[in-house]
């Protein structure tokens, strides 16, 4: 799956914002033609009318197109091209909020006998003028804001110009299925789920205690906080089902949910054995990771014991949100990063340009050319926009990166192993050497990772068959009489 943030994609019109009909001639990059990347799917980021604080995330429509997007004509394009080439098309569902200028939160926010009012989480102030909890928001400052007129707070887990829907509202829940029903009659596969953690928070609105012992690196908790009544509540399990059940109203579409969570909770978000929730859930462990042998070993390990199959894991090293890898952990290792999530078990969503190697950006000063306001997160180093003269260059060099995340799927897509395999970590690496076994029937393979910056001598289990299927280098690797020598940030599958 390859992630597409339509503003920084491909501008086809020359204001300066990416475009859906950019995307629609950029299919090449993708799939198709042989020198093309090889991805299955792709998810848009989201397109529609939006009120310009969150990149597109505090919406405004959810079954309409941004003008500076294009027309619900260019999205019937964009499926039809993409589906001849057989890539499926994900849509950004965002379930758990809508933006201030929404027409349901002006009706809502209208009056407190609206009808509507109860579409959002409104509460009475503590005595005096204080929030009704010490909810924090994930951008910071409480998670409430006062509405004057009505002399109520309503809640946000975003940005105040963000109110969270009530989801316990039957009306909402309807309302959102008929936005996903409204995209799912056009043809769109599916949807990836918006922030799925922070869809039910604590009807008895108790105050989240403070942040106890060193928390997971995955949920960095804001404001001293934990987020026990406002993150991952009981509830979000019933919103899951019932999204799915809408989902399978239709044959063959997918839904993939957005967490920062344990795997634990990821095989929760998946319904657990009764599969009847998400169909994937983006696990963020491995992005959140410093570039470390045995952190990592640490994630993969935790998605084997908690997503066994038929759960699977669904892997990504860098999105919107997310500084992008090649900057966090280094341009130098952008390959074996690659050979890594490339091989790993499950699902791979890959962030445009992560293939091209791009690394983060420093933003211009002043507004973006569609007026929308600078990330106030700090998030617009990672939605530079794309390199297309980088990209066209890599494509003709059958050494760049590019070729060999295209080798990468590649294999992918003709070893079952590395398809569908089972995953078993390998034990008693050197130091720093990452190492896991894929399996399938008679096929076996062999991942080495030296994450390490010494060169490492790898001595293979006995009887390993030492064919090099894929290096990070071609020129050092070379397997022989049972021993692999990897330089450092290099790495090796073999069969
Ligand atoms: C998700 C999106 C992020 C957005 C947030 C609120 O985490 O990925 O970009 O700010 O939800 O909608």
């Amino acid at each position: 799956m390859y992630q597409i943030y339509p503003r920084a994609f491909a501008d086809t019109d020359g204001d300066g914002v990416g475009d859906l009909r950019g995307v629609t001639a950029s299919l090449d990059h993708l799939a198709g033609p042989p020198d093309s990347l090889g991805v299955d799917a792709i998810w848009l980021s989201p397109f529609y009318p939006h009120g310009g604080v969150d990149g597109g995330y505090d919406v405004t429509d959810f079954t309409a197109v941004a003008p500076e997007f294009g027309s619900l004509t260019d999205i019937d394009r964009l499926l039809a091209a993409s589906h001849e080439r057989g890539v499926r098309v994900l849509l950004d569902l965002v379930t758990g909020h809508t933006s201030d200028r929404h027409p349901w939160f002006a009706a809502a926010r209208a009056s407190r006998a609206n009808a509507s009012r109860d579409w959002y989480l409104w509460a009475d102030p503590r005595p005096g003028t204080a929030p009704p909890t010490n909810w924090v928001a994930a951008f910071g400052g409480s998670a409430w804001t006062l509405d004057e007129g009505s002399g109520q707070f309503f809640h946000h887990s975003f940005y105040p110009e963000q109110p969270d829907l009530n989801w316990r509202n039957a009306a909402v829940r309807e309302e959102m299925a008929n936005a996903m029903r409204f995209w799912l009659d056009r043809g769109v596969d599916g949807f990836r789920v918006d922030a799925i953690e922070f869809l039910i928070k604590d009807r008895r609105l108790r105050d989240n205690p403070p942040a106890g012992p060193p928390l997971p690196p995955w949920s960095p908790e804001p404001g001293g906080l934990r987020r026990r009544w406002t993150r991952n509540q009981p509830g979000v399990a019933g919103v899951l089902r019932h999204l799915r059940r809408v989902t399978d109203e239709y044959p063959d579409r997918v839904l993939v949910g957005e967490l920062y969570a344990s795997a634990r909770q990821v095989a929760a978000a998946l319904g657990g054995g009764r599969a009847d929730g998400l169909h994937l859930a983006l696990d963020h462990q491995l992005a959140k990771s410093a570039w470390d042998a045995k952190a990592f070993r640490r994630a993969i390990a935790a998605a084997e014991r908690h997503l066994a199959p038929p759960l699977s894991p669904t892997w990504a090293f860098s999105n919107h949100d997310l500084s992008r890898h090649a900057t966090r952990w280094g341009v130098e290792r952008a390959r074996l990063a690659a050979l890594i999530l490339l091989t790993l078990r499950g699902t791979v969503c890959l962030y445009q340009g992560e293939e091209i190697g791009m690394t983060d950006l420093v933003p211009a000063p002043g507004p973006g050319p569609d007026g929308a306001r600078r990330d106030r997160a700090g998030r617009d180093p990672a939605r530079g926009p794309f390199d297309w003269d980088e990209a066209a260059r890599q494509r003709s060099d059958h050494e760049s990166l590019l070729a060999f995340y295209r080798g990468l799927i590649e294999l992918r897509r003709r070893a079952p192993a590395v398809r569908h395999g089972t995953l078993s970590l390998l034990r008693g690496l050197p130091p720093g050497v990452l190492g896991y076994e894929r399996r399938f029937e008679d096929e076996k393979l062999t991942v080495l990772a030296n994450m390490s910056h010494r060169r490492t001598v790898v001595r293979l289990p006995s009887g390993h068959a030492n064919t090099q299927l894929m290096a990070t280098d071609v020129d050092q690797v070379h397997p022989t009489g049972g021993t692999v020598e990897l330089d450092a940030d290099h790495g090796v599958v073999i069969g």
